[in-house]
């Protein structure tokens, strides 16, 4: 055991607040807004095209397709929970979910389009005019689509998993494997960097702190692989990446930014490695993966 207290106060691991204290008004235009797909060029697209709000807020993909079936360089992370996070994006290039909403919309590899495009799509929906001026007083404006997409997402929250009724006080919540897994977890270390209340999300760290990931995958280095370096040039950010939020990892296969690992227990076998320069038994592996699972909530749009 690590020198976390057990149990309610003093745990590294925070439960999810059930209410997300957003605007319903504008969660609901949110909503709409992200599963339509005028906001890409060829109105192929939505946002839960690659966010696929059922099956964990990810695509399945280690690349995601874009419009076209262009190929992009990354894997698509879950919007379930985004809005605990420092910043958006494997690299934190958005400093928060408004500033984020403008890339896939921009991004040659995603949706292909731009804000005069969309707007004139918009405009002439008989239906998103009323309802953006009922909302905000300068109506239909790129900003207030970014707002209310920010809204909807920071309301995707997973409160009420097992993890989150132990956190509460119900001794009975978690399986007894999946509590091992918990405090395997804390005693190898992994919540050095996957903490709070996301399992992550708040921190910058290197992929390979105690190891050659990069070397030992064996594939070309790309741009994407570069992390926190490409926002900032400083050559110390060179594979660093905002750790993941884990709390619906278990539904998001494939793993990392590369999406270079298939299941769970290979994507905690490689974070020992590499994170932690460890070999751990397959059967703490299996503990730790139960732990994973225990910490999915619940949200009316994703599948349980
Ligand atoms: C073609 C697939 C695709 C589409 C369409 C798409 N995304 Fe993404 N999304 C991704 C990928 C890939 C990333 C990771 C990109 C990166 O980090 O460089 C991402 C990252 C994000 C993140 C950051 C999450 C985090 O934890 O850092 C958010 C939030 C997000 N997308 C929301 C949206 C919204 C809103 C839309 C619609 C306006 C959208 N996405 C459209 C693939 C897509
Ligand atoms: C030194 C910090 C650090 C430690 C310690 C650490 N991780 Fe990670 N973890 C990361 C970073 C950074 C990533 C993203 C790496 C990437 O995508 O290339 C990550 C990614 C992951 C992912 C993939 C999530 C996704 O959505 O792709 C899982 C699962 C994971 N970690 C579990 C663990 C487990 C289990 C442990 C303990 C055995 C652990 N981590 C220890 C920093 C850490």
């Amino acid at each position: 055991m690590g020198a976390w207290a057990e149990g309610g106060r003093g745990e590294p691991v925070l439960p999810i607040p059930r209410d997300p204290g957003q605007d319903p008004g504008k969660v609901a235009l949110g909503a709409r807004l992200f599963q339509d797909p005028r906001l890409s060029a060829d109105n192929t697209l939505s946002c839960a095209s690659c966010h696929r709000l059922a099956e964990g807020g990810a695509d399945g993909l280690a690349r995601s397709v874009g419009v076209g079936g262009a190929l992009g360089p990354i894997k698509a992370p879950t919007v379930y929970n985004s809005g605990f996070n420092l910043t958006q994006f494997w690299d934190g290039r958005a400093a928060s979910l408004e500033a984020q909403v403008a890339g896939p919309i921009h991004n040659p590899l995603e949706m292909a389009s731009n804000w005069a495009q969309v707007l004139g799509k918009l405009r002439a929906d008989p239906g998103y005019p009323a309802q953006f001026a009922a909302l905000y007083p300068d109506g239909l404006t790129p900003a207030n689509i970014e707002d209310a997409i920010a809204a909807f997402e920071r309301s995707l929250v997973t409160p009420d998993s097992p993890l989150d009724l132990w956190l509460a006080g119900d001794a009975t919540a978690l399986t007894p494997q999946a509590l091992r897994g918990y405090r395997l977890f804390k005693s190898y270390g992994c919540v050095a960097c996957h903490q709070g209340v996301n399992l992550g999300g708040n921190l910058y760290q290197r992929m390979g702190a105690l190891g050659d990931y990069f070397g030992d995958r064996g594939t070309v280095v790309g741009p994407a692989d570069l992390g926190r370096f490409n926002v900032t040039g400083d050559p110390e950010d060179r594979h660093l990446f905002k750790v993941p939020g884990l709390r619906l990892a278990a539904l998001t296969p494939p793993y990392f930014h590369d999406g270079s690992a298939p299941t769970l227990e290979e994507a905690i076998r490689v974070m020992a490695r590499y994170q932690l320069g460890r070999t751990i038994p397959p059967g703490d592996m299996a503990d730790i993966a139960a732990f994973l699972r225990s910490a999915v909530g619940r949200h009316p749009l994703l599948t349980p």
